[in-house]
């Protein structure tokens, strides 16, 4: 009774001991699928010389136990299995079992059971079967993708996997996440019925951008064991219908009359549109297997406004407003103008022009700030007039060279006294066109002529009067001829005092010439002068009556200078 109860004590701390050997050294082994599993015995935490039996057996579910194996210290290993574990198993030296084939219903509770000659140990060790995918496959692609429009681009297929294989969908090497934009992902698995594989599929639906066009999809499978698989790469054509419409017009710049004129309608879309209508003014004109239509010599007519179309849909519609740019200008008069000064000239500058233009002006290549206008014609106003439009790039030009002409015209005849007072400038000016010839009544001992320059010419000679004269300058060109007058009074009259000559004007036509002639008389004068002065005793006051443009300072000098010669001519 007392042994039973020290028995009972024993089996009891025995159970306990097993409980707690099995519960601690639970252990899970993974096994590869078709492979030989080894499954371990106790890790050498039993020593092998102490072991009288090791057995193996395996739990069979429904606490049923299946019986697989049995060594002996010194028998050698006996199969006690009967079922289909009985071709797969052997036992290692170190007790290890080792399983054959590894399948997956392999995945549950093996036990090694070791008993000693006190003892009896059990040592469960669960089993996992693994098995990566054989590979990925794409199935199902979609042929193009639709802008827009939820398409099922293609299935991915993770076959024969335990467990089952992950599946990512990736663009462009990213991973596309399930309810991310345009993107949805449906993934199922299949459980082999047989092996009990899995296999995954997944399917990606993607609703592509005009982006997508050269964009790579794969998918790829991750699994416990066994690196990543990744599908080939995928591409797509993307299709959308034209978004956008635009007609080009392609035309020199200046668009002038004559040039050519091609629209483009270019518009997008894939596969893009080929065929068009273009709108011409009311025209409508379709073309097929090209976007353009070239509108051949344009004139000022065309311009206006064009548009082009899809027949296929007239809703997309692009327009361009074409201007056909002139610039005609008529200028009257133009060419040679001859014209009498003091007439009138109209000018008429026509322009008739796409657009605004501006006039400019230039007379013998020099800007005027305004149009020329001539009501009276003045000679000055001859030249070589151009006026020049400009209406953006284009630029037109007309001119006239008007020539004033007319009868000449004395504006002044005068006199000077030079400075010595030796002889008299007399200066004649001039206007007319042609230019004028100049002829006086008399020689001169020099002459000027200034050039001719807007229809004046000034002429100069200078003379040594010796008597009170009438001098004429005549002016003459092919339209006429001017003369006019001025009185001279002699150089040496002052000397002569001889009042008779005062009212004798016969004499004045004459004229003498030349300073040695002039001295000659003027000696003959001086010595008559001297016998009368001796008579009229210091009657040296005289003035010349004529008017002389010289300033009276300048007279008054020359009349003291006279005096002092005469005072000298009488010591
Ligand atoms: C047991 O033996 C087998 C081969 O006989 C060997 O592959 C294995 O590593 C051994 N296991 C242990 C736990 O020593
Ligand atoms: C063309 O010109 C007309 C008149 O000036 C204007 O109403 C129209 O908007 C223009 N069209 C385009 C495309 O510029
Ligand atoms: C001027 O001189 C020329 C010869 O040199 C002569 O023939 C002419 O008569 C002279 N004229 C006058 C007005 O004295
Ligand atoms: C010149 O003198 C005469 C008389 O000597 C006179 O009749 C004539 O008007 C004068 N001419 C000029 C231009 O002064
Ligand atoms: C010349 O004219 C001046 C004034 O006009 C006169 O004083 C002078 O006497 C005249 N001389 C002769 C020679 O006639």
């Amino acid at each position: 009774m007392h042994l039973l109860s020290v028995g009972s004590l024993g089996s009891l701390v025995f159970l306990f001991a097993t409980v707690l050997r099995q519960a601690s050294s639970l252990e899970t082994v993974v096994g590869m699928y078709g492979q030989t599993l080894e499954i371990p015995c106790n890790k050498g935490v039993v020593k092998a010389e102490d072991v009288l039996i090791t057995k193996w057996k395996y739990d069979k579910g429904d606490r049923r136990v299946g019986d697989l194996l049995v060594r002996t210290k010194t028998e050698s290993v006996s199969i006690i299995a009967t079922d289909e574990y009985k071709d797969r198993i052997n036992m290692a030296a170190n007790s290890s079992l080792l399983l054959s084939a590894a399948k997956l219903s392999d995945q549950r509770t093996f036990t090694c059971m070791v008993v000693l000659s006190l003892d009896i140990n059990e040592y469960p060790v669960n089993v996992v079967v693994y098995k990566a995918p054989a590979g990925v496959e794409i199935s199902d692609k979609a042929p193009e993708l639709e802008i827009g429009k939820p398409t099922k681009l293609a299935t991915c297929v993770a076959k024969d996997a335990n467990p089952a294989a992950n599946i990512t969908w990736l663009k462009n090497n990213k991973p596309l996440v399930d309810g991310g934009k345009g993107v949805s992902i449906r993934a199922s698995v299949q459980v082999d019925p047989v092996t009990g594989l899995s296999s995954t599929s997944s399917t990606l639906e993607y609703s592509a951008t005009k982006e997508d066009a050269d964009a790579q999809f794969s998918c790829s499978a991750r699994h416990q064991v066994g690196k990543e698989l990744t599908s080939p790469e995928l591409t797509f054509t993307i299709t959308y219908s034209t978004e956008t419409i635009i007609l080009q017009v392609i035309a020199p710049e200046p668009l002038l009359e004559g040039d050519n004129v091609t629209l483009k309608c270019v518009a997008d879309g894939n596969p893009a549109p080929t065929s068009f209508n273009f709108h011409l003014k009311g025209d409508v004109i379709p073309v097929k297997n090209t976007n353009t239509y070239t509108l051949a010599h344009v004139s000022r007519d065309t311009t206006g406004e064009y548009q082009c179309s899809l027949i296929d849909n007239p809703a997309m519609m692009a327009s361009k407003n074409v201007t056909v740019n002139y610039l005609d200008i008529n200028l009257s008069p133009t060419g040679n103008v001859i014209k009498t000064a003091g007439e009138a000239l109209e000018l008429s500058f026509q322009i008739d022009s796409s657009g605004e233009s501006k006039v400019s002006w230039t007379k013998d290549n020099v800007k005027l700030d305004k149009e020329p206008k001539f009501n009276k014609l003045k000679y000055s106003d001859s030249g070589f007039y151009e006026g020049e439009v400009k209406m953006g790039a284009l630029r037109r030009k007309a001119s006239f060279d008007l020539v004033v002409e007319g009868a000449p015209v004395i504006k002044q005849l005068s006199k000077h006294r030079s400075e010595d007072g030796q002889h008299k400038v007399l200066i004649c000016e001039a206007e007319g066109s042609p230019k004028p010839s100049v002829s006086w009544s008399i020689n001169g001992t020099s002459y000027d002529e200034s050039p001719f320059v807007n229809g004046k010419v000034t002429h100069k000679i200078t003379v040594v009067p010796a008597v009170n004269l009438t001098v004429y300058c005549t002016v003459s060109n092919e339209y006429g001829v001017d003369t006019r007058d001025i009185n001279v009074s002699s150089l040496f009259e002052e000397v002569r005092v001889d009042k008779r000559d005062q009212s004798d004007d016969a004499d004045q036509t004459k004229l003498v010439v030349g300073v040695v002639v002039g001295l000659l008389i003027a000696a003959m004068v001086i010595g008559l002068a001297y016998g009368i002065y001796q008579k009229k005793s210091k009657q040296g006051s005289w003035k010349t009556g004529e008017k002389e443009n010289g300033s009276s300072e300048e007279e008054r000098k020359l009349e003291e200078k006279v005096e002092e010669n005469s005072q000298k001519a009488e010591v």
